[in-house]
């Protein structure tokens, strides 16, 4: 055997293993039809790297493995030791490589694994099989893309403002997006992708990493001199953060890589069909409290936004932060995880129990790593914090952070969570993590690996003792939005900014990770409390709908032709959720910068947004060239939900009408004249 070939829906990885040391990887890209181990040993004598770049491969860019055993340092060369597989043509597989160096005193486990979906998940286990320590310095997982790759995307953001995309030409040198944030950051790329000249949404080849892993991290692209160019991802690691005694092992995020012959949408489908193998329950539509009392939780007030929100359609309500001791403002009781007496005396049962009697579930805001040093939990335990005992790091939002890895403070946490999900039979948890990790140090060491370790457990062990339960996770809005946090929650709070204008653009890109079923949207007050900004409801209802659909506005000041609409809109999501929250997200490549179109396609129907978002510079616009259906499929075409305030809409709105799949595709309907800021549904019924 020459090669390993993996393939599933039109991908294929081509490993080279014919030398003697690590596989190298020859091709990652389109399916190759029926070719067989006899039909690529012509090509592979081209340079390839090797699924671990090492400077013994002749790799001199950025190696794999970095590290140094001190005094009798050896760079590694890899003998491989065994290679095991179960990769079946078309339905992926599993590749597992064993290597070591012995007089390195390093072993290594490879797993390369190609799912249904032909998305492609790697990573590495280092062991160290000699006496002395070997201090690792980083251990990244990268995988080789060919020179027509040109252009690089990846995305940036704050808060309030995550995902915004940048686009580069990818030359030679590196490109290397770090986060040394402690959290995934609003700052964290969260992909990075290269592709052919001028790539979109449906067209051009690209290749996409995206690293699965809380911490500190980092997402690079490499082109070398001889022309070869590398995606990787891996976690970033502090001098001395891990040092392996003999026989300890260090385990690699999952790096995922995600190939497409036709654009983003068809990569980033690869990506949602693997958060989709762990399915959910249908999403219920939520109430969130923070932007409508925040800290202020008088009962009364609490009950009366529950009676509307049921009135309305809401099916879960969540109680965000405040419900705790010392809680009335953010400048204390982080920490005190007992229900504040003052403000509750009959604990949360009055709330819970009325909610549940309305026919909602309800959840709660936590915020499990962090303390106040105003609380009693501080001032017991002062050198609980994930810090020198001697020196508090910079605070930020009056707050400090805790060390998980601690064994007492694990267990306050996870006593702490589950008495509560207990006590209240608690559906929903909201995991807040409201600032970056500054100077965090466990154990005398640099400590933000252990510590995403640890939260990782108590998620993990939580789930295990409340398996109904849900988790949303939560970092001041969408600063922690990865996949090794999507592993054990159901969905991400995408952005704390409900501005619907600046939400379409997080929510398009955000989503190009993550699924809308699994990406919180809400629909805020009507002048947005970040931004300032007023807009309609059919607008902010219309962007919402195409997430995790929720509210966060203070219903007992809507007027009662607010909440109608309100429910018209929530009914909408509800008969349209099936679709929304299981089809094929697209975005076109719509020519007008003023529009967006995008929508969610099944076999048997489908539904767009055509979305305006500053004024039209043409007279007319362009038609909505529907992405993403069956050309030969007939289909029934209408307008869903409310007609745009101040449209002017063509004739095919009128009723519906029958149109093939290639004439919307190809062809497309034309296009109405909306005001700023609204949207027009279209749905479509295949006949
Ligand atoms: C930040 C979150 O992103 C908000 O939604 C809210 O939960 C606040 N924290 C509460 O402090």
């Amino acid at each position: 055997m020459s090669t390993v070939i993996l393939s599933a829906a039109g991908a294929a990885l081509v490993l080279d293993v014919s030398a003697q040391g690590l596989p190298r990887v020859r091709h990652f890209g389109a399916e190759l039809g029926s070719a067989q181990d006899q039909d690529l040993l012509p090509v592979l004598a081209a340079p390839a790297p090797p699924l671990l770049p090492a400077q013994g491969d002749t790799w001199y860019g950025r190696p794999g493995l970095s590290g140094v055993r001190e005094g009798e340092h050896w760079p590694v060369r890899w003998t491989l030791e065994r290679l095991d597989t179960d990769a079946t043509q078309g339905a992926g597989g599993t590749v597992t490589v064993t290597a070591a160096d012995e007089r390195a005193g390093l072993r290594l486990v490879s797993e390369l694994v190609m799912d249904a979906g032909g998305l492609v998940s790697l990573r590495h286990t280092l062991t160290n099989t000699a006496a002395s320590p070997y201090r690792l310095g980083g251990l990244v997982c990268a995988l080789p893309v060919p020179g027509r790759a040109g252009e690089l995307l990846d995305f940036t953001g704050r808060w309030a403002l995550e995902k915004v995309p940048q686009r580069r030409a990818f030359g030679q040198g590196v490109w290397s997006r770090e986060n040394r944030r402690g959290r995934t950051g609003h700052d964290g790329t969260g992909l990075l992708v290269a592709g052919t000249q001028g790539f979109g949404f449906g067209s051009g080849e690209v290749w996409a990493v995206h690293a699965g892993w809380s911490g500190n991290h980092v997402h690079y692209a490499e082109r070398m001199a001889e022309g070869a160019a590398l995606l990787g991802a891996g976690e970033l690691l502090d001098p001395g953060e891990v040092v392996l005694g003999e026989g300890e092992s260090y385990t690699t995020p999952w790096a995922y890589f995600s190939w497409s012959g036709a654009g983003l949408d068809d990569m980033s489908a690869r990506l949602h069909a693997h958060l989709r193998a762990r399915p959910l329950p249908a999403r219920p539509v939520t109430l969130n409290n923070w932007e409508a009392t925040y800290f202020d939780h008088g009962l009364d007030r609490l009950l009366e936004l529950a009676e509307r929100a049921a009135a309305a359609g809401i099916e879960r309500f969540v109680l965000d932060d405040g419900w705790f001791r010392h809680r009335r403002h953010d400048r204390a009781g982080l920490g005190d995880w007992y229900v504040d007496e003052g403000v509750w005396p009959g604990g949360l049962h009055p709330l819970a129990d009325r909610v549940r009697k309305l026919g909602m579930q309800f959840g709660l805001w936590f915020e499990p790593e962090m303390v106040n040093p105003d609380s009693d939990l501080a001032r017991e335990h002062p050198d609980w914090l994930l810090a020198r005992p001697e020196r508090m790091p910079p605070p930020h939002r009056n707050q400090q952070v805790l060390d998980l890895a601690r064994p007492e403070v694990y267990a306050y946490l996870l006593e702490r969570l589950d008495t509560l999900v207990g006590e209240y039979a608690l559906d929903y948890i909201k995991w807040d993590h409201n600032r970056d990790l500054a100077e965090p140090v466990h154990d005398g060491a640099p400590g933000v690996h252990a510590q995403t370790l640890a939260t990782y457990r108590l998620l993990d062990e939580l789930r295990r003792r409340h398996p109904g339960l849900e988790i949303e996770s939560c970092s001041s809005g969408g600063a922690r939005i990865d996949y090794g946090i999507l592993a054990r929650t159901d969905r991400v709070w995408t952005s704390d900014s409900n501005d619907a204008l600046d939400r379409q653009a997080i929510q398009r890109w955000t989503g190009l990770l993550v699924p809308p079923e699994r990406m919180g949207a809400h629909v805020g007050a009507p002048r947005d409390h970040i931004t300032g900004r007023s807009l309609p409801l059919a607008f902010r209802a219309a962007t919402a709908l195409f997430g995790h659909m929720g509210v966060e506005w203070d219903l007992t000041s809507a007027s009662e032709a607010e909440l109608e609409e309100l429910a018209g809109w929530i009914a909408l999501h509800k008969r349209l959720r099936p679709l929304l929250h299981a089809g094929r997200v697209v975005r076109a490549d719509h020519p007008d910068p003023s529009a967006l179109l995008h929508g969610v396609v099944l076999p048997d129907r489908a539904v767009f947004a055509y979305v305006q978002l500053t004024s039209r510079v043409t007279v007319g616009g362009e038609p909505l060239r529907l992405p993403g259906l069956d050309p030969q499929a007939v289909y029934e075409v209408r307008v869903a939900g409310p007609e745009p305030d101040g449209a002017r809409l063509p004739d095919w709105t009128g009723g519906p009408v029958r149109l093939s799949g290639s004439v919307l595709g190809e062809l497309g309907l034309p296009a109405p004249s909306l005001r700023p800021a609204s949207a027009l549904l279209v749905e479509l019924l295949r006949v």
